[in-house]
Protein backbone atom coordinates (compact mmCIF):
# COMPACT_ATOMS: atom_id res chain seq x y z
CA UNK A 1 0.00 0.00 0.00
CA UNK A 2 1.44 3.84 -0.82
CA UNK A 3 1.08 6.27 1.55
CA UNK A 4 1.63 9.88 0.64
CA UNK A 5 2.52 12.31 3.61
CA UNK A 6 1.46 16.25 2.66
CA UNK A 7 2.95 18.30 4.83
CA UNK A 8 2.33 22.05 5.64
CA UNK A 9 1.76 24.81 7.91
CA UNK A 10 -2.12 25.04 5.89
CA UNK A 11 -2.86 28.66 7.54
CA UNK A 12 -5.14 28.38 6.29
CA UNK A 13 -5.76 25.43 4.13
CA UNK A 14 -6.52 26.99 0.41
CA UNK A 15 -7.56 25.53 -3.16
CA UNK A 16 -3.89 24.97 -4.04
CA UNK A 17 -3.13 22.14 -1.07
CA UNK A 18 -6.47 20.66 -2.12
CA UNK A 19 -5.69 20.25 -5.54
CA UNK A 20 -2.44 18.89 -4.53
CA UNK A 21 -4.13 16.32 -2.30
CA UNK A 22 -6.37 15.32 -5.04
CA UNK A 23 -4.08 14.98 -7.34
CA UNK A 24 -1.90 12.97 -4.71
CA UNK A 25 -5.14 10.41 -3.86
CA UNK A 26 -5.24 9.46 -8.06
CA UNK A 27 -1.61 7.92 -7.86
CA UNK A 28 -1.21 6.54 -3.43
CA UNK A 29 -3.60 4.18 -2.31
CA UNK A 30 -3.79 6.49 0.95
CA UNK A 31 -2.66 10.24 1.64
CA UNK A 32 -1.79 11.77 4.37
CA UNK A 33 -2.17 15.61 5.36
CA UNK A 34 0.03 16.66 8.28
CA UNK A 35 -0.09 20.21 9.72
CA UNK A 36 2.41 21.20 11.41
CA UNK A 37 4.62 24.17 12.92
CA UNK A 38 6.98 25.96 10.25
CA UNK A 39 9.44 27.46 12.56
CA UNK A 40 9.93 30.12 9.51
CA UNK A 41 6.60 31.29 9.96
CA UNK A 42 5.78 33.32 13.64
CA UNK A 43 2.14 34.87 13.87
CA UNK A 44 -0.21 31.80 12.77
CA UNK A 45 -3.86 32.82 12.42
CA UNK A 46 -5.71 29.42 13.29
CA UNK A 47 -4.25 26.85 15.87
CA UNK A 48 -3.34 23.42 14.73
CA UNK A 49 -6.44 21.61 16.04
CA UNK A 50 -8.42 24.59 14.15
CA UNK A 51 -6.49 23.78 10.64
CA UNK A 52 -7.21 20.10 11.29
CA UNK A 53 -10.71 20.65 11.39
CA UNK A 54 -11.00 22.89 8.60
CA UNK A 55 -8.73 20.36 6.25
CA UNK A 56 -10.91 17.56 7.27
CA UNK A 57 -14.06 19.23 6.49
CA UNK A 58 -12.53 20.06 3.36
CA UNK A 59 -11.05 16.80 2.23
CA UNK A 60 -14.23 14.51 3.12
CA UNK A 61 -14.95 14.20 -0.43
CA UNK A 62 -12.23 12.25 -1.51
CA UNK A 63 -11.88 9.83 0.98
CA UNK A 64 -8.55 7.50 1.72
CA UNK A 65 -7.47 10.63 3.48
CA UNK A 66 -6.39 10.68 7.26
CA UNK A 67 -5.11 13.97 8.51
CA UNK A 68 -2.93 14.81 11.56
CA UNK A 69 -1.10 17.82 13.71
CA UNK A 70 1.66 17.70 15.55
CA UNK A 71 4.76 19.50 16.79
CA UNK A 72 7.31 17.33 15.81
CA UNK A 73 10.05 16.66 12.81
CA UNK A 74 7.96 15.98 9.53
CA UNK A 75 10.14 12.54 9.32
CA UNK A 76 8.90 11.35 12.27
CA UNK A 77 5.09 11.82 11.18
CA UNK A 78 6.59 9.99 8.07
CA UNK A 79 8.07 7.09 9.83
CA UNK A 80 4.95 6.99 12.37
CA UNK A 81 2.39 6.65 9.48
CA UNK A 82 4.58 4.68 7.06
CA UNK A 83 4.74 6.89 4.60
CA UNK A 84 6.29 6.25 0.96
CA UNK A 85 7.27 9.73 -0.19
CA UNK A 86 6.43 13.66 1.07
CA UNK A 87 4.29 14.66 -1.58
CA UNK A 88 4.57 18.54 -2.11
CA UNK A 89 3.16 20.90 -4.38
CA UNK A 90 5.20 23.92 -6.55
CA UNK A 91 4.10 26.81 -7.02
CA UNK A 92 6.46 29.37 -8.15
CA UNK A 93 10.22 29.49 -8.75
CA UNK A 94 10.86 31.33 -5.49
CA UNK A 95 9.25 28.02 -3.81
CA UNK A 96 12.10 25.97 -5.36
CA UNK A 97 14.85 26.77 -3.20
CA UNK A 98 13.35 26.27 0.20
CA UNK A 99 11.71 23.12 -0.53
CA UNK A 100 14.77 21.82 -2.27
CA UNK A 101 16.54 22.32 0.71
CA UNK A 102 13.99 20.99 3.04
CA UNK A 103 13.17 17.67 0.96
CA UNK A 104 17.21 17.28 1.30
CA UNK A 105 17.54 17.94 4.34
CA UNK A 106 14.38 15.17 5.03
CA UNK A 107 15.91 12.44 2.68
CA UNK A 108 19.40 13.14 4.40
CA UNK A 109 17.71 12.26 8.44
CA UNK A 110 15.64 9.47 7.04
CA UNK A 111 16.10 8.46 3.50
CA UNK A 112 12.27 9.91 2.56
CA UNK A 113 11.76 11.08 -0.69
CA UNK A 114 10.07 14.04 -1.57
CA UNK A 115 7.78 14.26 -4.91
CA UNK A 116 6.86 18.00 -6.70
CA UNK A 117 3.77 18.56 -7.87
CA UNK A 118 3.27 21.35 -9.79
CA UNK A 119 0.20 23.58 -9.48
CA UNK A 120 -1.93 24.46 -11.75
CA UNK A 121 -0.98 27.95 -13.67
CA UNK A 122 -4.56 29.35 -12.60
CA UNK A 123 -3.51 28.43 -9.02
CA UNK A 124 -0.11 29.19 -8.79
CA UNK A 125 -0.94 32.88 -6.77
CA UNK A 126 -2.87 31.52 -4.37
CA UNK A 127 -0.83 31.66 -0.93
CA UNK A 128 -2.01 31.31 2.75
CA UNK A 129 -0.42 34.57 3.52
CA UNK A 130 -2.35 36.60 0.29
CA UNK A 131 -5.72 34.67 2.21
CA UNK A 132 -5.14 36.40 5.35
CA UNK A 133 -4.14 39.88 4.30
CA UNK A 134 -6.93 39.58 2.23
CA UNK A 135 -9.68 38.18 4.16
CA UNK A 136 -8.24 40.55 7.25
CA UNK A 137 -9.34 43.39 5.09
CA UNK A 138 -12.78 42.10 4.21
CA UNK A 139 -12.29 40.83 1.03
CA UNK A 140 -13.71 37.98 -0.94
CA UNK A 141 -11.69 34.77 -0.79
CA UNK A 142 -14.39 32.61 -2.21
CA UNK A 143 -12.94 31.71 -4.72
CA UNK A 144 -9.70 30.50 -3.10
CA UNK A 145 -10.48 28.81 -0.51
CA UNK A 146 -12.90 25.46 0.28
CA UNK A 147 -15.92 26.60 1.79
CA UNK A 148 -15.18 25.88 5.36
CA UNK A 149 -12.17 27.55 5.11
CA UNK A 150 -14.62 30.81 4.20
CA UNK A 151 -16.49 30.04 7.76
CA UNK A 152 -13.86 29.61 9.34
CA UNK A 153 -12.30 32.83 8.08
CA UNK A 154 -15.31 35.41 8.93
CA UNK A 155 -16.01 33.55 12.19
CA UNK A 156 -12.26 34.47 13.17
CA UNK A 157 -12.53 37.84 11.97
CA UNK A 158 -16.18 38.62 14.00
CA UNK A 159 -17.49 38.89 9.39
CA UNK A 160 -20.34 37.12 10.35
CA UNK A 161 -23.46 37.74 7.97
O1 LIG B 1 3.39 25.07 4.31
P1 LIG B 1 4.82 25.28 4.72
O2 LIG B 1 4.92 26.34 5.78
O3 LIG B 1 5.72 25.55 3.55
O4 LIG B 1 5.30 23.89 5.35
C1 LIG B 1 6.58 23.78 5.94
C2 LIG B 1 6.59 22.56 6.89
C3 LIG B 1 5.55 22.75 7.98
C4 LIG B 1 6.31 21.31 6.10
C5 LIG B 1 8.01 22.49 7.51
O5 LIG B 1 8.29 23.67 8.21
C6 LIG B 1 8.18 21.28 8.42
O6 LIG B 1 8.41 20.18 7.95
N1 LIG B 1 8.01 21.50 9.75
C7 LIG B 1 8.09 20.44 10.76
C8 LIG B 1 9.44 20.50 11.48
C9 LIG B 1 10.54 19.95 10.59
O7 LIG B 1 10.56 18.79 10.24
N2 LIG B 1 11.50 20.85 10.24
C10 LIG B 1 12.63 20.48 9.41
C11 LIG B 1 12.29 20.65 7.94
S1 LIG B 1 13.60 20.12 6.90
Amino acid sequence: MTIALIPGSFDPFHNGHLEVVERAADIFDEIVVAVLRNAQKSEAMFDLDERRDMIAESVAHIGRVRIVSMTTLLVNVAKEVNATCIVKGLRVVTDFESELQMAQMNRSLSGIETLFLPASSSRSFIASRLLREVARYGGDVSHFVPPAVERRLKEKLGQES
